[in-house]
């Protein structure tokens, strides 16, 4: 008994004090700036309201979506706020049925120039499909949008966000510093066109762990001005798998530089581990980049350097890639490979891929052992090597 009127003291002097002390965080609730639960309602004005809100706060300001189905035209979430900001999701976003409605801007939700951000939670329905589709049908169509994008974010931690069926990427950070995503569900289509899980570009200090992505594109997509990236945990497929590309389609191009990928699964995806460029003259490089502990499941392209990428040979007649890919090691990495060629190296042959490192790869076509290629690539190699290593050292 007595312990449980001490219990109910203390229970009732940390009310006391709660009561008492200054709030060290303001909660907006969408739902009181009017934002309707329904998922038919419009309900951008109420959402932007809420974010002007938080950000206008001196403390650290929450914006609270509650359970429910809110629709969004595109959402444009600007800073710079006066405080942290926490973007807390317990609902699901959908995007209008009209596909042109979020098509013409590139974006569907966006945030842009925060310091200290949190996204966390919730379901995003970008409803891609009527794009698609248009899309297919060679139509005319709207540039399309992509379903959450950070430009110029810093400090930032994205988690437990589930995305599906986006019209373009479903997220990208561009141009942020110090990233955390974690825990993200992505979800799409194989055959749904462009639809690239998470896109990271012109960006330094990324990490991205346990994450599950099925998609018609690229799983995750690196592209230029990329440094210290690291993905752990990652599940992939149905999707063309972990890129670094396309790099180089420009001259003046920022390279890619210290990237991991340790810890991942891939299932019937196009890619395992791809680096990509444009067969054109460029600055652009990709160096120190580890990809390790890997399993591939049927993968069409477990390994592969694809230099000569040239969609439609158009743009590039009679040229070479200037990317200078060095310093790539592939650690750990077993399993089946679709095709008989599971490990493909096709390096330019005037800026030839140097320092690739093979070590313990274990790769099988039919039960059989796969097959390799190499063009234009120098590197060493050691332990158990199936396919046999075609380095030249
Ligand atoms: C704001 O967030 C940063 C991390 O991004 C943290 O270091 C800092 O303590 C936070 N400030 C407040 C007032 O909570
Ligand atoms: C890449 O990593 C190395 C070693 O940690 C570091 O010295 C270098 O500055 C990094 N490169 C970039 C562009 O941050
Ligand atoms: C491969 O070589 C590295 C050093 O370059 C060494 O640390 C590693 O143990 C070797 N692996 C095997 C399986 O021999």
């Amino acid at each position: 008994m007595d312990f449980i009127v001490g219990t109910k003291y203390i229970l009732i002097m940390l009310c006391i004090n709660m009561i008492n002390a200054s709030p060290t965080t303001n909660y907006y609730n969408v739902v009181k700036f009017g934002a309707k639960a329904d998922g038919k309602s419009d309900s951008t004005e109420e959402f932007i309201m809420a974010w002007k809100s938080a950000c206008g706060s001196l403390i650290p300001a929450t914006i609270y979506v509650p359970k429910g189905r809110y629709l969004l035209r595109g959402s444009n979430f600007r800073g710079p706020c006066k405080s942290n900001v926490t973007f807390l999701n317990g609902g699901t976003l959908v995007a209008p049925e009209d596909y042109r409605a979020i098509g013409n801007s590139g974006y569907w939700i966006l945030f842009n120039h925060v310091e200290n951000l949190v996204v966390s939670g919730g379901n995003l329905d970008a409803k891609g499909l009527g794009f698609w589709n248009c899309r297919r049908s060679g139509k005319n169509c709207p540039v399309g949008a992509r379903t959450m994008t950070f430009n110029w974010v810093n400090n930032l931690v994205i988690s437990g966000i589930t995305s599906i069926n986006s019209q373009l990427s479903h997220i990208v950070i561009n141009t942020c510093n110090n990233v955390v995503v974690r825990n993200m569900r992505i979800i799409a289509p194989a055959k749904s066109p462009n639809t690239d899980g998470i896109h990271v570009e012109q960006s330094n200090g990324v990490t991205i762990n346990g994450c599950t992505i099925k998609t018609g594109d690229d799983c995750i997509s690196i592209g230029e001005a990329t440094y210290n990236l690291f993905m752990s945990n990652i599940k992939c497929g149905p999707g063309h798998g972990v890129s670094i590309g396309s790099l180089g389609k420009t001259m003046d191009e920022k390279g890619v530089e210290n990237v991991t990928l340790t810890n991942a699964i891939f299932s019937g995806s196009d890619n395992g581990v791809r680096i990509k460029s444009w067969a054109r003259p460029s600055n652009g490089f990709v160096r120190n980049v580890l990809f390790q502990n890997i399993l591939m499941n049927n993968v069409e392209n477990p390994i592969i350097i694809d230099q000569n990428y040239c969609p439609n040979n158009q743009g590039c007649p009679g040229q070479t890639s200037g990317i200078k890919i060095s310093e790539i090691t592939y650690k750990n990495i077993h399993g089946s490979s679709a095709t008989a060629e599971a490990v493909t190296f096709d390096c330019s042959p005037s800026t030839p891929c140097d320092g690739i490192k093979l070590e313990d790869i274990n790769l099988n076509y039919n039960n059989k052992a796969a097959t390799s290629s190499c063009k234009n690539i120098v590197g060493t190699s050691n332990g158990t090597l199936v396919p046999e290593s075609c380095l030249s050292t």
